[in-house]
C-alpha cells in the first residue's frame, strides 16, 4: 500500500525536513528518499514503514498528513457524494471521535464550517454513523482526537488525515521547562543549519551558554547518537483499524539497534556542552536529558556566559541567547550581545557560531560579521540565525 504523504514544517524548516529525508535510510533502509520541498512542508510517498518511520525518525517536521483523496467540489451535492466515496475505514471507526480542520481558497464552497458539516456527514454514510466533531489540543498530554484536514483550493479539495497526532516536537523527555524554550523542532533545525556535523565519526564539540532547558543540546546529543525522536511517544496512526503492531515492533527494534552501535562506537568521546545562569534551568535541562535518554553525553554547568570556558576547539556554538520580547528587555540585553561577542573571540577563535535572535540589531552587538540568512519562526515570532566563523586563530574547520 502506497501513502502519499506531506510532512507540515514550521516556516524554514522545510529545508532541513528535506535534508533529513534526502540523507537517506530515513523512510527506506539504506535508500535515498525523493522528495519536493512545497510551502509549509515536504511532499514525500512511501509504503505503511515509510510512513512509521517518517514520524518515528525526522525531526523537524510538525507532523505527517497522509492524502486521503482530491476531487473536484463546486457545490455541497458534489463535496458530500465524493467524499463519502473515500476509504475512511482504513482510518477511522464508526462514530470516533474527530477534528475537521477546513480551509478555503479562491473556491465556490467558502464558508468552512459549512463545509466540516458534509465531510462529516460523508464520514457518517460511509462509516454508519457520523463522528462526534471537537477540537483537541495538540499541545497538551492526553493524544488529541484523529485530526482530519480539509483544503479547497481552486474548488478542489484535497481531504488528508494526520499521522502523528500531538505535534511532533513533542518527544516525551521535556516535561521541565525554563524561560522561553525552543520547540524540540527548531532547535534540530538549527543545529542542522549550523552545519554541525551530528554523523561524523567523532563530532566536533558544541556548546549551547544559554542552555535554558536544554533543548539545543539534547537535540544535537539525539543526532549525534541516531536516536529516534519519536521513540519514546504515541502517534495517531496507532489508532488506526489497520495498525500494523508487528511492523512497528520491528521498526523500532531497528531503531534501537543502530543507537545502540552508535552509542557504543561513541561511549563517552562526546562532548556537548550546555550552560545557563539559571540554576532552575541547569535543573530542567539536566532531568530532561536523561529522559532523553542522553544524560550522559552532555556536560551542563550552572554559570554566567562570563564563566564560559569552552573545550579544546574548534567546535561549533549553537544558541538561542533572550531576544526581549520573550525573557527581559532593555538596555541589558545589548550588552549581553556585545559581551557574547567578546567571549567567542577571546574564547572559541576558529569556532562557527550560530545565534538565534528575532532582533537583527542585537545580533549586529555581536561584532560578528553574521549571515542572518537563516529565518524561522519561534512561538510566533520571526527569528533570525546570524552565523559567522568566529575570527582567530583557526581559519578552516
Ligand atoms: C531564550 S532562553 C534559552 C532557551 C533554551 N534554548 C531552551 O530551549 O530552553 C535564554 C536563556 O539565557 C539565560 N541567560 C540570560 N542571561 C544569561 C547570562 N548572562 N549568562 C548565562 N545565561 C543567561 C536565561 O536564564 C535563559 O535560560
Amino acid at each position: 500500500m502506497k501513502f502519499h504523504m506531506f510532512a507540515v514544517c514550521a516556516p524554514g524548516l522545510a529545508a532541513c525536513a528535506a535534508q533529513e529525508l534526502q540523507r537517506g535510510g530515513t523512510l527506506r533502509a539504506g535508500k535515498r528518499q525523493t522528495v519536493s520541498v512545497e510551502a509549509g512542508g515536504v511532499r514525500l510517498h512511501g509504503d505503511r514503514a515509510a510512513l512509521y518511520r517518517a514520524n518515528l525518525h525526522l525531526r523537524t517536521p510538525s507532523r505527517i498528513l497522509v492524502r486521503l483523496g482530491d476531487f473536484r467540489a463546486e457545490n455541497f451535492g458534489q463535496l458530500r457524494c465524493r467524499a463519502a466515496k473515500l476509504g475512511w475505514e482504513q482510518y477511522l471507526v464508526s462514530g470516533q471521535a474527530v477534528e475537521l480542520r477546513v480551509t478555503c481558497h479562491q473556491s465556490r464552497l467558502y464558508h468552512s464550517d459549512a463545509v466540516a458539516e458534509r465531510v462529516a456527514a460523508a464520514i457518517g454514510e460511509r462509516l454508519g454513523q457520523a463522528p462526534a466533531l471537537c477540537v483537541g489540543d495538540e499541545e497538551g498530554d492526553e493524544q488529541p482526537p484523529q485530526l482530519v484536514v480539509v483544503r479547497l483550493v481552486h474548488d478542489v479539495c484535497t481531504i488528508s488525515v494526520d499521522a502523528s497526532g500531538a505535534l511532533l516536537h513533542r518527544r516525551g523527555y521535556r516535561l521541565a521547562t525554563a524561560k522561553a524554550p525552543l520547540r524540540e523542532t527548531l532547535a534540530a533545525g538549527l543545529v542542522m543549519a549550523a552545519g554541525w556535523p551530528a554523523g561524523d565519526a567523532l563530532p566536533p564539540p558544541l556548546l549551547d551558554p544559554f542552555c535554558g532547558s536544554g533543548t539545543i543540546p539534547i537535540e544535537a546529543a539525539l543526532m549525534a547518537l541516531h536516536i529516534a525522536p519519536g521513540r519514546q511517544r504515541r502517534f495517531a496512526f496507532m489508532a488506526w483499524p489497520d495498525f500494523d503492531a508487528d511492523l512497528w515492533q520491528r521498526l523500532l527494534n531497528e531503531a534501537d539497534r543502530q543507537s545502540a552501535a552508535r552509542v557504543h562506537a561513541l561511549d563517552g568521546h562526546l562532548s556537548l556542552f550546555g550552560s545557563d545562569r539559571d540554576a532552575g534551568a541547569i535543573m530542567a535541562a539536566q532531568a530532561n536529558a536523561g529522559r532523553a535518554g542522553v544524560g550522559n553525553a552532555i556536560t551542563f554547568a550552572c554559570h554566567a556566559l562570563s564563566a564560559v570556558h569552552p573545550p579544546a576547539g574548534p567546535g561549533f556554538v549553537v544558541t538561542n541567547p533572550p531576544y526581549g520580547r520573550r525573557v527581559q528587555g532593555g538596555a541589558d540585553l545589548r550588552d549581553l550581545y556585545a559581551q557574547l561577542g567578546n567571549v567567542l573571540r577571546q574564547r572559541c577563535p576558529g569556532w562557527q557560531a550560530t545565534i538565534l535572535s528575532s532582533d537583527r540589531h542585537l545580533l549586529m552587538q555581536t561584532g560578528l560579521s553574521l549571515d542572518a540568512s537563516a529565518a524561522f519562526v519561534n512561538g510566533g515570532i520571526s527569528v533570525t540565525a546570524g552565523q559567522a566563523c568566529v575570527p582567530g586563530a583557526f581559519p578552516d574547520l
